[in-house]
């Protein structure tokens, strides 16, 4: 099973950034955690980072026949990005939305995904743990 795990704007600043709401693990802890968890589920995961909304359109378009599943925490384009959720559509590949924090217990302009309904599931609140949980949902799927 190859996945990509593609990061939003901002998440290269992790530990830096609101460490009250993200926490203090820097984004190559992220990183680290997330090849971790793939060994561990006999996956490979390609990781990608952008904050640029139409690099993000490319890498999931790109996705399509490389991959069999996208890990997509789309950040603040979640909830502002038609241009996202059009590429999204745009490709037979499974995506799961992931969030590390709830989203839905912080600004009511987090409450909102244009993503979700082109997403096959979403999960949301796990900090780090979303990513696992992300991936385990894209094997379940292929085997289930
Ligand atoms: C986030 C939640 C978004 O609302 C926010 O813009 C982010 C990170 C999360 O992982 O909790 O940048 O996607």
């Amino acid at each position: 099973m190859k996945l990509l795990v593609l990061n939003g704007p901002n998440l290269n600043r992790l530990g830096a950034r609101e460490p009250g709401i993200y926490g203090d693990r820097d984004y190559d802890a992220l990183c680290r955690f997330i090849e971790a968890q793939a060994a561990a589920l006999d996956a490979v995961a390609d990781i990608r980072q952008s904050n640029l909304e139409g690099e993000l359109v490319t890498l999931i378009q790109q996705a399509q026949d490389v991959y069999d599943g996208i890990v997509l925490n789309a950040a603040a384009y979640t909830h502002t990005s038609v241009a996202l959720r059009d590429a999204i559509a745009s490709v037979t590949v499974p995506v799961v939305e992931v969030h590390l924090t709830n989203v839905y217990a912080r600004e009511e302009f987090r409450h909102r995904s244009l993503i979700a309904a082109v997403c096959v599931g979403q999960i949301a609140g796990f900090g780090f743990d979303s990513y696992a949980l992300g991936m385990r949902a894209l094997l379940a799927r292929k085997s289930g």
